[in-house]
């Protein structure tokens, strides 16, 4: 006798639950899902005891009539697939056809549904897998599903419940990013007969995105809105300044579907790179539209996980789209952001909103000078201005620099320049009024809006991090011969590690050759380094690099290498600087791309507003 059978409908519906539904979270997810896709406009989950008693979801979408309520409730009935192609070009979140019976297969389990042209509803109730009862009802049109004693039936399951508060918390996960992408759709959540959350329909997805991540994070909000080809990337990105410790605040969607992708989670913090510490995550909700036959949903049955066609396309417009958008953003900047294709009025509107570095309005002659770009653009009348950037002969030295050319000023032009008009580092900085030093190492000074302290070793490793990583980028940067040269003895695993490196290190001035066996000689230093120190900086690197790992990308390799150099070379703390030095390096500052943080993502100043200080001071309320 054969020892092979199918297996009874009710049992491979279980084993499919065992993937769909790990926990109440994931019937909530399914189930609004269906609410969703059934046009639903108001969606409502009721959860009692973290889900273990109840989770109720109903809505008012399309409904079914009583023959295809029944049919749902099949394994593999779906309404929204029905022939091959449909599979690799997925409109709708459901596709599998697999919730419905899963989710009964391990629950008590009532679906009430009636559709626009039926009189009256139809009401089936199940256990465990059974139909029960098959009955006619009263009830709105749409369809609500109330399951109850979840895992009743698979008590190894239901002992991996966590505690109500926990579930609750995933629960509340799901339906915050549902309700993110659905900013039309009235979103309500009740536990224990306690509303906690209700979000009305809004106009302007910023009003949802706020309304979910909390109105605080609001004004630290920065748009992204960016086509490549067919991809197209919307949505919002907090500021550096609002990371958090998990990635909860980072909300990923591909077509409407909310996903956990590694390729976009990748590009975001590629994007944010420079402005965060390890252990440290962004606030982004991103919103990814690519044509449908150019992603497979069809990965795994939670649909969380989605793989593209062009991976390599999508990380890299993510990356740019969040790195202009946080460089846009940086408070030190000023940003005019007119957009060409605005009408004359909304440009005008734009333009006389306040300057807002620290939320404030600007000094005057900031508007002054903001006056000048309001004209068609020319680089004449900001010329003054630009040369002061330019570095004079009357600009100190700092410690550890050499006197050669900073790499030249110049009028950026915003990438997507179709919508920007050319964005001018403003002289945030330079403007500042030195008050001095704290412990040879904060850099305290005034600025109209209130106090800033610059930590002087962070803003001067940015510094020279820049002028290493921007003068490479485009030529080989300036280097000094050493008069005798310096020899390094490595290890063997190390000294294979710098063979790898070399010719790279190269690019950027350090000139290291191989010298017999583990040995190497450096023979040029890049000039804003100081050669003493280079056979601890060479080490350092190749340490570093193998930390990381050689199979990482060159570029990222190169990144810290450069951090390395840029650590050694920066005035340290508890070191005395003339006035000179400091206004030399807040003029350095204003020209770095990223003035806010260390190469390493620590903050190099911070403020405290006029307004917090009064308060502190109960001067105002
Ligand atoms: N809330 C709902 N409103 C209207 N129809 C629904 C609803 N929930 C489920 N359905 C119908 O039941 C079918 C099966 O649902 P489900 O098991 O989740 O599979 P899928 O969503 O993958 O199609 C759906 O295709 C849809 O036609
Ligand atoms: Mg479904």
């Amino acid at each position: 006798m054969s020892k092979i059978r199918i297996l009874p409908e009710i049992l491979s519906n279980k084993i499919a639950a065992g993937e769909v539904v790990e926990r109440p979270a994931s019937v909530v997810k399914e189930l609004v899902e269906n609410a969703i896709d059934a046009d639903s406009t108001r969606i409502m989950v009721e959860i009692e005891q973290g889900g273990r008693k109840l989770i109720r979801v109903s809505d008012n979408g399309h409904g079914m009539g009583r023959d295809d309520a029944l049919l749902s409730l099949e394994r593999y009935a779906t309404s929204k697939i029905n022939k091959d192609p449909d599979l690799f070009a997925i409109r709708t979140l459901g596709f599998r056809g697999e919730a419905l019976p899963s989710i009964a297969s391990v629950s008590r389990f009532t679906l009430v549904t009636r559709e626009i042209n039926d009189d009256v509803g139809a009401r089936i109730e199940m256990a465990g897998g059974r139909i029960n009862n098959v009955s006619e009802t009263g009830a709105p049109i749409g369809t609500m599903i109330t399951v109850s004693s979840i895992f009743y039936n698979t008590p190894a399951r239901r002992k991996f419940l966590k505690s109500i508060n926990t579930e609750m918390g995933h629960i509340a996960d799901t339906i915050a990013s549902m309700a993110l992408c659905r900013p039309t759709i009235q979103f309500r959540l009740s536990h224990n007969n306690r509303i906690v959350k209700n979000w009305a329909p809004s106009a302007d997805p910023v009003d949802r995105v706020t309304d979910v991540l909390g109105s605080s994070v609001k004004k630290e909000l920065y748009a992204i809105n960016r086509s490549v080809e067919n991809l197209e990337i919307s949505g919002w990105i907090a500021s550096a300044r609002l990371n958090r410790t998990t990635a909860r605040g980072i909300y990923l969607f591909v077509n409407g579907r909310w996903v956990k992708d590694r390729v976009i989670q990748h590009a975001l913090f590629a994007g944010y790179t420079g402005r965060l510490m390890k252990g440290q995550y962004p606030v982004a909700v991103l919103f990814l539209t690519v044509p449908f036959d150019h992603v497979d949903v069809n990965v795994h049955p939670t649909k969380h996980e989605i793989r593209f066609v062009r991976q390599k396309v999508v990380h890299d417009t993510v990356r740019d789209a969040v790195e202009e958008a946080l460089k846009q953003s940086d408070p030190t900047r000023w940003q005019p952001s007119v957009l060409d294709h605005c009408d004359p009025v909304s440009q005008s509107l734009h333009l006389s909103e306040p300057w807002t570095p620290f939320n404030s309005s600007p000094p005057a002659k900031d508007r002054n000078s903001r006056e000048a770009f309001r004209q068609p653009v020319e680089p004449s009348p900001l010329k003054p201005e630009h040369e002061a950037f330019e570095p004079g002969a009357g600009e100190s030295t700092l410690p550890g620099e050499s006197t050669k050319a900073p790499q030249k000023e110049s009028v950026t032009q915003s990438e997507s320049s179709h919508r920007q008009t050319p964005l001018w580092k403003p002289r945030f900085f330079a403007d500042l009024l030195v008050i001095g030093q704290y412990k040879g190492t904060y850099i305290i000074c005034e600025s109209e809006k209130g106090l800033i302290l610059i930590d002087q070793h962070a803003a001067h490793e940015r510094i020279v991090f820049e002028q290493l990583k921007n003068q490479s980028a485009e030529h080989r940067p300036p280097a000094q011969h050493l008069l005798l040269p310096e020899t390094i003895d490595l290890g063997f695993r190390e000294a294979q590690i710098l063979e790898i490196l070399a010719p790279e290190l190269d690019l950027y001035g350090l000139e290291i050759e191989p010298f017999g066996g583990n040995t190497f000689v450096v023979k040029t230093v890049p000039s804003v380094l100081d050669s003493g120190s280079i056979s601890a900086i060479v080490s350092q690197i190749v340490e570093k690099t193998a930390e990381i790992g050689v199979d990482a990308e060159m570029s990222a390799l190169m990144d810290e290498c450069l951090m390395v150099m840029a650590c050694h070379n920066a005035i340290r703390a508890h070191q005395r600087l003339t006035d000179d030095q400091i206004k030399t390096m807040l003029k350095q500052l204003d020209r770095c791309d990223n003035p806010s943080h260390c190469p390493h993502g620590r903050p190099i100043w911070i403020q405290w507003a006029v307004k917090d200080l009064e308060k502190q001071f109960h001067r105002i309320v």
